[in-house]
Formats: structure tokens, C-alpha cells, sequence
């Protein structure tokens, strides 16, 4: 069972408490988040990461920035939590479920506006907390409809960390990792280190370590020697935003994986949730990338791996075109060979 990546300590007085990922593997701490400020540094600094673990983080971080207001009518109150909503929504531009989860935030304010701000604050905890709860249900879901992907004896490459983490609890293409040994297949996994943030080697490796998984580490620059030398049967990925045509978000280096199985013939799959898509976009054309900080180019652990004033490129995340992904795997079911139609078919309806 993972160790909880973000949960909710105490009442509405209470606070975010999360796993500094930063630190991983060499450090297990906690930290604890009590207004928007502290959050926001979570989210950007990475400290709380993964798609679907950001989106309660905001859920969660909209809690902490309004339980203090003292405001006493809906429209002052609502002013101030988009104050909130628009501070934390500036955090990371590229995981679509931050907004999701925001926006849920907003809504359930605004559905309970004829309440006094006291009652709409306990609500909107109950909300988080419930954001939480079905983020832990879904990723069981998305294990239990993509482990008969996977073969006793499957070997997979995975890429960045989509593992509990990243998620409320157990992961998306992690998932699908824990639920296939669950039922007693033998798997073995490789895993990139995932430069610049190395996610793969810090956090993927830690987690299918501790799980008693196989797993063994590769440099990104690996996987295609790996692919041609070794038995793959198949890629599995997380994704940050999927637009409606399929085309999918993920950590920089999933795009030339996608590349890369596809010249070697090896099912690529994308597991994800449903608030992970954004049909509002055609294609992964419209998905804004973030680009970070060079400094994480620039150095490794501290210390530094390159000339000083040495121009860099640093974008955290590129676009796997929907014609290189097999099928995404989601609670509500697998979308073989996505494209627009049979996305609309499974995601684009209300749950
Ligand atoms: O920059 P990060 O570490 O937040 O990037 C995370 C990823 O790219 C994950 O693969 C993605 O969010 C899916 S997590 C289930």
C-alpha cells in the first residue's frame, strides 16, 4: 500500500500535509501547507506532483487560502477565494487537472451561495476530501481495466512517475503495474531516470522497489538499445492533459519513447483519468507547455554540469500525438486506437 501523498490534518482549522517529493529517495519528510502561499511553493517547486495529486493539491489549497476569510456574504467571499483559485492556477500551466480541480471549487461554491460562508467553507473541505477519495477509487479503476494488458512475465517502460505518488493513492500507469502482480503475474518493469527532475530514478524506482516490483534503471537515452536488445512487451505512461483528438501531454521524453516503440512495433499505452482529458482543445497543439527554471538543466543535485551563461531549452513536458498511442487506459474504460470519436464516446459525458 503506497504511503498517502497528501491528505487533509483536522477540521476547517486544519491543514495540507504532503510528501516533499523533492527529497525523494533520500529523505522521507513531511511538510505541511496552512495558506495559499505555501501551496502555491508546493505545486511550482514540485514538492506535491502528478497530474491527478495536483489537482487535490488545488482542491485542498483552495481550503487553506479561504478558511481565514472573514468575510460574511457569498460575493465578498467568492472574490476573495478567486483570488485563491487564480494564485494557484499560475502555479503549473501544463497539468489540466489543476484547473479541473479548481474549477470543481468554484462550482461547488457557487451551487451553496445561499448558505452562510461558514457552512460553505465545511463544504468546500468536504469537497476536497471527496476530490481525494475518488481520485484513490479511480486509480484502482484504471489498474483493474488495464492489468489484462499485461502478461505473466510482461516487461514494460514506464517513463517519469505515474505511480502513487503522483495520484491520491496507487497511480495511473503504476496502477496498472500493482493490480497485474496483485494478480499474481510477474512483471518486470525498466525505468527511465527522466532528466532534467530524474522522477524515474527518484521516485518510480523507489516505488516499484518498495513494492517488491523488478524494476530496473535506465538513462532516457536507453530505452531505444533497450527496445531493440531486450523482450518489451509494452510502454506505459501517466499524461498531464489529453486533448479530444487523443493527442497526450506527458513528462518531456514520453514523445520520442512513443517514437521509439513505434518503430520497434511495442504498445504504447497512456493511462489516465477522465479529468485528465480537455476536450475544450481540438489537439495537443493548444496544450501550453511549461518551461522551467535552467538551473535545472544546468546542474545535478547542486551541483553544476555546464558552462556558465550556456543558453537552455527547458521545456517540462511534450505532446505524444494520439497516432502513436495504442489505447489510453481510464476508470471508465480503454480507448483502443484514440482518436476523436471513440473519446467523446467514453469521456465526453458528465459522470
Ligand atoms: O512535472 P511532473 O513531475 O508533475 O510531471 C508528472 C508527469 O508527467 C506524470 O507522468 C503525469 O502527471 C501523470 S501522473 C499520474
Amino acid at each position: 500500500m503506497p504511503l498517502p501523498t497528501i491528505e487533509w490534518i483536522g477540521g476547517i482549522d486544519g491543514r495540507i500535509k504532503l510528501i516533499d517529493q523533492t527529497l525523494l529517495p533520500n529523505e522521507l519528510k513531511y511538510v505541511y501547507c496552512d495558506d495559499k502561499e505555501s501551496i502555491f511553493h508546493a505545486i511550482k517547486t514540485l514538492m506535491v506532483r502528478g497530474a491527478p495529486a495536483i489537482g487535490i493539491a488545488a482542491a485542498m489549497g483552495t481550503v487553506v487560502g479561504i478558511k481565514n476569510s472573514k468575510s460574511e456574504d457569498f460575493e465578498s467571499f467568492f472574490k476573495e477565494m478567486k483570488e485563491v483559485t487564480s494564485c494557484l492556477g499560475s502555479s503549473r500551466p501544463t497539468a489540466v487537472n489543476l484547473f479541473w480541480g479548481l474549477k470543481r471549487m468554484e462550482d461547488t461554491a457557487q451551487k451553496n451561495s445561499q448558505k452562510p460562508v461558514s457552512e460553505i467553507k465545511r463544504i468546500l473541505l468536504d469537497e476536497a476530501k471527496t476530490i481525494l477519495e475518488e481520485d484513490k477509487a479511480i486509480c484502482r479503476k484504471i489498474g483493474e481495466n488495464g492489468e489484462s494488458l499485461l502478461e505473466d512475465g510482461s516487461c514494460v517502460i514506464t517513463h517519469c512517475n505515474a505511480g502513487g505518488l503522483a495520484t491520491g493513492d496507487y497511480g495511473t500507469a503504476l496502477a496498472v503495474m500493482f493490480t497485474a502482480v496483485e494478480k499474481g503475474k510477474r512483471i518486470s518493469v525498466y525505468t527511465d531516470e527522466t532528466r532534467p527532475l530524474l522522477q524515474g530514478s527518484r521516485l518510480t524506482a523507489w516505488e516499484l522497489k518498495n513494492a517488491g516490483i523488478d524494476v530496473t534503471l535506465i538513462c532516457d537515452n536507453m530505452a531505444a538499445h533497450t527496445m531493440k536488445r531486450k523482450k518489451i512487451d509494452c510502454v506505459i505512461v501517466g499524461a498531464d492533459r489529453i486533448a479530444a483528438n487523443g493527442d497526450a501531454a506527458n513528462k518531456i521524453g514520453t514523445y520520442s519513447l512513443s517514437i521509439i516503440a513505434k518503430e520497434h512495433n511495442v504498445p504504447f499505452y497512456v493511462a489516465a483519468p477522465a479529468s485528465t482529458f480537455d476536450l475544450s482543445i481540438a489537439s495537443g497543439d493548444e496544450i501550453p507547455i511549461e518551461e522551467r527554471n535552467p538551473d535545472e538543466v544546468t546542474k545535478i543535485a547542486g551541483n553544476k554540469i555546464a558552462p556558465d551563461d550556456i543558453k537552455v531549452f527547458n521545456p517540462a513536458f511534450d505532446v505524444t500525438p494520439a497516432s502513436n498511442i495504442t489505447a489510453i487506459i481510464t476508470e471508465r474504460g480503454v480507448i483502443n486506437s484514440p482518436n476523436t470519436e471513440n473519446i467523446k464516446n467514453i469521456i465526453g459525458y458528465k459522470s
